[in-house]
């Protein structure tokens, strides 16, 4: 087996660049949740947002709950395509006691998001906002602006910190532009 490091065309937030991130971003949500009265709910959007998920949630201090759903309007490819696949559904009756923070990876088309956001309103939730950790505005399909954005990126397949192309990379410890020879 090679090294996977060797798909990676450009760096570019390493390490240190996403602690700085999740700081900002814990800060900004601590803030805006810190005297609400209700349950926060920290929705995980899988599999993407997995490592992102679990650095976030260790800066913030406030009583909250996780879930997980998994939704892909995406194949394996590099373009998105096609309506909303919930494959793994939140499993609860009663939400409108939940403020919900989905935690998404990147907002592409913003096409998921969207209409995930749709979803979980019309389920009753309390209220639904949307914690990114990158955004992608050039390749926008729809309106949808994320309440909190870790970093936008440039129209470039972007991999590593859970991110994949075809099911790899998630595991590299920063974010990455995937050579594009590797998809070509
Ligand atoms: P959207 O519905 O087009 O906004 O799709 C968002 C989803 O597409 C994200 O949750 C990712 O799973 C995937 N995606 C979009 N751009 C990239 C990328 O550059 N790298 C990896 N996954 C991506
Ligand atoms: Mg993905």
């Amino acid at each position: 087996m090679t090294n996977i490091e060797k798909d990676v065309e450009e760096v570019l937030f390493d390490e240190k660049a996403l602690e700085e991130i999740l700081d900002r971003l814990a800060d900004e949500i601590i803030r805006d949740y810190k005297d609400s009265p209700r349950k926060l709910l920290i929705l995980s959007i899988l599999k993407g947002s997995i490592t992102f998920t679990a650095d976030l949630m260790r800066r913030i201090p406030l009583p909250l709950e996780l879930d997980f759903m998994k939704v892909s309007s995406y194949g394996s490819g590099t373009e998105s395509a096609g309506p909303l696949k919930i494959s793994l559904d939140l499993n609860r009756d009663d939400i409108s006691d939940l403020d919900i923070l989905v935690v998404e990876d990147i907002v592409d088309s913003g096409k998921t998001l969207s209409k995930l956001k749709k979803h979980l309103t019309e389920r009753g939730a309390h209220s639904v906002k949307i914690c990114t950790l990158l955004d992608k505005p050039s390749r926008r399909e729809v309106e949808l602006s994320a309440d909190y954005c870790g970093a936008e990126v440039p129209d470039k397949f972007v991999i590593g910190y859970g991110l994949d192309y075809d099911e790899k990379y998630r595991n590299l410890p920063y974010v990455g532009v995937l050579s594009p020879k590797v998809y070509m």
